[in-house]
């Protein structure tokens, strides 16, 4: 068995960002178009007359601001409210391995390694492009990695659960190294025509290098202490897209085929078990949860983080306590929790105690024990 270490973090930021005075203005443009083509059907009581979204909602609701994306004019188009993202040659790379090198290179180079000294790359994230080749096995060929790649998806917690499938390997010997990367083009499944949550997500791709602590030499390492998963289904986050889609005319392009969620179920059921399980896991490692200098936790709600510190602390948290980035990232999944972490983790000194923690569709629930080398 080897000790591990995370030896380094990447991230890939899209260049063009949404603040929610643009989103909410294509989507009331929409609204106002929707309500004038349907007026006659409304004023009949055929049609349901949509709602004004509101910028101030979006912020109080879920301390989001902004967020990075893929492609900006899309999105903001009334008349087409997705992303477009042109459909790529075989021979070309694709948009999610573009992504998923752009931040293993920072990972590798924060790291001090090179693709020589990787065995092998997990892509762990929400939303494959495509069934097959894995996504992980493109980005392998692009960084030149020799080992093994492959994709593996438990939504929001999918870099934690990825993580720990890294350390299980590297501990038992399989593997020198592995890089966890997770890119997310979270606003292509998500529904902008939904009042409820079309201001929810944002794009973002991050990597990890999970590493033999014995081979490590970055100045940036954190011993992975212990990590810990937790599931339970739920049908409060879901999307139906799949491959037997087209075996079901029926369901073809109906709403549930993106991303639909209960939000405040989800808030009410998930704040629990998230304090639950990261109090569990500290105190089956023998660690008081009042020495955790840093919580790395799932940027989705602002107030969903606070209650759960405060449930863990008893107290409120400070922002150096739990770094918030969804203010102008908003909910990436899976990247939103490593985002945190590759943003606030130098300034720790040496010892220092921190839990990088993921939640979401699954329900998935993810706890990683970091200590500051
Ligand atoms: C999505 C979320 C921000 C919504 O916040 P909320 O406070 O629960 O809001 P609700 O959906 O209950 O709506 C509250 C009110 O605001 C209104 N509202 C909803 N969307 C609105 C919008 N875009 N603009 C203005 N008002 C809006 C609702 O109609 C409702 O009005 P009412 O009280 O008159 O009925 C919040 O529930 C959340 O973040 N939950 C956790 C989600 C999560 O972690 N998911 C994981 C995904 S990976």
């Amino acid at each position: 068995m080897y000790d591990v270490v995370i030896s380094g973090t990447g991230l890939y930021t899209p260049a063009n960002s949404i603040s929610n005075d643009e989103l909410v203005h294509s989507f009331n443009t929409y609204v106002a178009q929707f309500n004038a083509e349907n007026a006659a059907a409304i004023e009949a009581g055929q049609v349901q007359a949509l709602t004004e979204s509101s910028a101030a909602f979006i912020e109080k609701a879920s301390g989001i601001k902004s967020r990075f994306v893929m492609d900006k004019d899309g999105i903001l188009d009334p008349q087409r409210m997705k992303p477009r993202l042109p459909e790529r040659s075989n021979d070309e790379w694709s948009i999610l391995c573009q992504m998923g090198v752009a931040a293993a290179e920072q990972a590798l180079q924060r790291a001090g390694k090179t693709a020589a000294d990787i065995d092998g790359v997990i892509v762990a994230c929400s939303n494959l492009q495509r069934a097959y080749p894995a996504i992980s096995i493109e980005i392998q060929s692009a960084l030149g990695v020799q080992g093994f790649g492959f994709d593996m998806n438990v939504a929001c917690s999918s870099a934690t659960f990825g993580i720990q499938t890294a350390y299980n390997s590297i501990k038992l010997g399989q593997a020198r190294a592995l890089l966890v990367i997770s890119p997310e083009i979270c606003t292509a499944h998500l529904n902008f025509r939904d009042r409820d949550s079309h201001f929810i997500f944002g794009d973002a791709a991050t990597a990890v290098v999970v590493e033999r602590a014995d081979l490590a030499t970055s100045e940036h390492q954190f011993d992975v202490v212990s990590t810990k998963l937790l599931t339970t289904f739920s049908n409060n986050i879901r999307n139906n897209f799949g491959f037997l889609n087209r075996t079901a005319e029926e369901g073809e392009g109906t709403p549930d085929k993106l991303f639909v969620q209960e939000g405040r179920k989800v808030f009410r059921d998930v704040c629990p078990m998230v304090a639950e399980l990261v109090g569990t896991h500290l105190q089956e490692n023998s660690l008081n949860v009042g020495d955790v200098k840093r919580f790395w936790l799932h940027q989705a709600n602002l107030s969903m983080n606070h209650l759960i510190v405060k449930k863990l602390l008893g107290r409120d948290a400070s922002v150096e306590e739990a770094p918030v980035i969804l203010d102008s990232y908003a909910n990436t999944s899976s990247a939103g929790s490593v985002i945190a972490f590759h943003k606030y983790q130098d300034d720790l000194p040496s010892g220092a105690l921190g839990v990088l923690s993921s939640f979401g569709a699954g329900y998935s629930i993810g706890s990683v024990i970091l200590r500051r080398k």
